[in-house]
């Protein structure tokens, strides 16, 4: 054999990382419009709890948290982890059900390397988290489109996503509160979803990175583990990224039927071999201390959320289609151009960081996903005017 050896197709036809590319364009800009106006990766604008910080300062310095640990996770994180969930949920959720990886995107490609393979399909709504999407393209596993619609707060229904669910879906992905669109999905929808997922011999998998900054204190996305048997057909994926600040440590979860779990562990054992130990000493005492911070930083994003809507009145070309925990899906006006395009302009020659709505699905191009959460509300009040300017 000649030649030069392939490369990969289900990773070349990948686009570049969608973050980094906006990333440089925001580099490229010049100040001329004012400050950079950050609202494109999904980071809080806020530090780490001092506290926090000073539990990972002296988990590094022990030398025990350099080695290997359990594949799972260590067993305090798990227990505690499991007392936070239960607690949250009213739920009874044991150290089994829980696994802890680097982070959620990690969680994700476990659990779905776990319940689906090449060939097999996954039913996403449109517009999706794209890194769920490129997994999926990656592990040879099909998608299955459901479309959310503006006139709907891109809440799927309940028939599109039952029209979906074909002989080889393996799983049905729901991201409630979502990225992009900030929808916060009924309760009754996803308990109806579920039923479906039961009847049908499906899983459903909801990855809830954003639960902590529902709009009502002591919420939650929905009441899937008051059902007997969830642990049949659901799986449940968080971040410690956005509620601690912490994403540069890479710390996620999994809860899931104890033997979902065993399976999950030999991928993870595989792609990781165990999850980062320093955050997972920390985050075991963060958990039941940072119960308070945790509620300040959510009422925090719910005043920067009504900063986000009153800006934006004074640019009404700019319509807010959607708007939740954590971000907004705009229309922007300038229709006929692609959202790549105008999220370009506007970072490299406004100072205005958004991601367009096409790195969420095609279709998208109308929209730009705006992170209002990473900015804080002085900030989020110079960008009505700025964006008003623009059209
Ligand atoms: C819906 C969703 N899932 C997962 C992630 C990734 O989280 P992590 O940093 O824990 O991998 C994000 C981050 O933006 C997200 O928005």
């Amino acid at each position: 054999m000649t030649g030069a050896p392939r490369l990969n197709p289900a990773v070349t036809r990948l686009t570049v990382p969608p973050i980094a590319a906006v990333q440089a364009w925001s580099r490229a800009y010049t100040g001329q419009a004012g400050p950079l106006i950050d609202l494109a990766q999904a980071v809080p604008g806020y530090p780490p709890h001092a506290d926090l910080l000073g539990w990972l300062a002296q988990a590094a310095a022990d030398p025990a948290n350099a080695g290997y640990g359990a594949i799972t996770g260590d067993a305090q994180l798990r227990a505690a982890y499991a007392d936070h969930a239960s607690a949250r949920y009213g739920a009874d959720i044991q150290s089994e059900h829980t696994c802890i990886t680097a982070g959620c995107n990690q969680a994700f490609v476990a659990a779905v390397m776990t319940i689906a393979g090449p060939g097999d399909s996954v039913v996403l709504v449109d517009p999706f988290y794209f890194n769920h999407d490129s997994s999926l393209g990656m592990l040879g596993i099909h998608t299955e489109r459901v479309a959310g619609h503006a006139a709907d707060g891109f809440v799927p229904s309940l028939e599109s996503i039952q029209q979906a669910v074909h002989a080889g879906v393996r799983a049905v992905v729901l991201i409630s509160p979502n990225n992009p669109t900030g929808a916060v999905y009924p309760p009754e929808l996803i308990a109806a979803v579920y039923r479906l997922c039961r009847q049908r011999g499906v899983w459903l998998l909801m990855d809830e990175t954003y639960r902590d900054f529902m709009a009502a204190a002591d919420t939650v996305p929905h009441a899937l583990f008051a059902e007997d048997d969830w642990q049949s057909h659901f799986i449940q994926l968080y971040s410690f990224s956005k509620s601690y600040c912490i994403p540069g440590y890479r710390l996620g979860a999994i809860i899931a039927g104890e033997k979902v779990v065993q399976q999950v562990a030999k991928v993870v054992d595989n792609v990781q071999i165990c999850s980062p130990r320093v955050p997972q000493v920390a985050i075991t005492k963060a958990l039941p201390a940072l119960a308070d911070w945790r509620e300040d930083n959510r009422r925090e994003i719910i005043k920067r959320a009504a900063a986000f809507k009153a800006t934006m009145t004074e640019a009404p070309a700019w319509q807010i289609q959607s708007v939740g925990a954590y971000f907004a899906y705009v229309a922007h006006p300038f229709g006929a151009q692609d959202s790549v395009a105008v999220a370009e302009n506007l970072a490299r020659n406004h100072g205005i960081a958004t991601l367009p709505g096409e790195f969420f699905g095609s279709g998208q191009n109308a929209y730009l996903r705006m992170a209002f959460a990473n900015a804080d509300s002085n900030t989020i009040r110079t960008l009505g005017p700025r964006l008003a300017a623009l059209a």
